[in-house]
């Protein structure tokens, strides 16, 4: 049976540690600039139907590093679900490929390519969630932190696929999450009552961002407009209003908290020059840190490590 990352809860718990273990001995190796080529004579579809800065770069250098060849094939060149049906192009690319990377809007889609692709889907990305993103911030703040114990992560802004993933985690690991968003952005009620049901972590929803960031070791923010709702923008701007990670909202933690930012920012909305470049901030940590764990989520699901 081959295995695709498309939710964090396609892993176990187990398989979540192991992998952030693995991302750490990889990191290393790549460091020392070691002749580590497990994916030597191999090749990467990656699908975009979104535009793409550090998922495409991540994914492209960190498999070339690693021995293989990424193939990019931009929203012209696919455009999956419109020039060609969903199941067609799976059965297509996998004949070329050994693995397939795909960032697409709908979930469906995503959901569609790997059941009928015969080799390993990875979500970059779609409407609904994020697995490498939230694997990469985990590993990061493990990182940082040295352990995971007492985890609090305080997600300020909109009820979007990065707090699905952040969900879908809580689902795996313990720790205590709050989303503070204003109550129509609110995150899918399902993922919401998933996260609960799992008994796992802490799961709140506020509307309140200086009381939920209380007390919290990471605050986290995404933009409030997402690839696809940029026509939004100006309507959010307005319904966002006090959900803006700032100096002030920073202070409110009460402590010496992290702060992290999956990136793109959009600087002076959801977030500020201030912060983003502040000490606190480890935004380029967490973008490193996209490489080393995807090439860890390709090692485990290609079943090279
Ligand atoms: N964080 C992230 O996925 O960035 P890109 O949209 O640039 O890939
Ligand atoms: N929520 C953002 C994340 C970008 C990495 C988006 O979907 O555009």
């Amino acid at each position: 049976m081959k295995r695709d990352f498309l939710h964090v809860t396609d892993f176990s718990a187990d398989e979540i540690q192991a992998t952030f273990a693995l991302a750490k001995e990889v990191k290393a190796r790549l460091e020392r600039r070691e002749d580590y080529k497990p994916f030597k004579d191999h090749s990467m579809a990656m699908i975009f139907a979104k535009p793409s800065a550090r998922t495409r770069i991540s994914f492209e250098t960190g498999f070339f590093r690693l021995g293989g060849h990424a193939l990019y094939l931009g929203p012209s060149d696919i455009s999956i679900g419109k020039r060609e049906a969903v199941k067609d192009i799976a059965r297509v690319v996998a004949r070329y490929n050994d693995v397939i990377m795909a960032r697409l809007f709908a979930h469906q889609h995503v959901l569609e390519l790997a059941e009928y692709a015969s080799v390993p889907v990875i979500n970059g990305l779609t409407d609904y969630n994020h697995p490498c993103q939230i694997m990469a911030d985990m590993f990061t703040i493990l990182e940082h932190r040295g352990h995971l114990n007492d985890l609090k992560v305080a997600y300020v802004g909109d009820g979007n696929n990065i707090v699905h993933s952040w969900l879908r985690l809580a689902q795996r690991l313990p720790f205590h999450f709050v989303c503070a968003c204003p109550d129509d952005y609110a995150p899918d009620a399902q993922t919401i009552a998933d996260a609960r049901q799992a008994g796992l972590s802490e799961i709140e929803i506020s509307h309140d961002p200086k009381a939920a960031v209380k007390n919290a070791d990471i605050v986290y923010t995404d933009v409030w407009a997402s690839m696809g709702q940029k026509d939004e923008a100006e309507t959010r701007k307005a319904r966002f209003q006090g959900f803006q990670v700032n100096d002030e909202l920073m202070a409110a933690t009460g402590k010496a908290s992290l702060f992290m930012h999956c990136l793109p920012a959009e600087r002076g909305v959801e977030t500020t020059d201030s912060v983003l470049e502040s000490k606190a901030s480890i935004i380029f940590d967490e973008a490193e840190n996209r490489m080393h764990a995807q090439n860890a989520i390709l090692l485990k699901i290609c079943r090279k490590a």
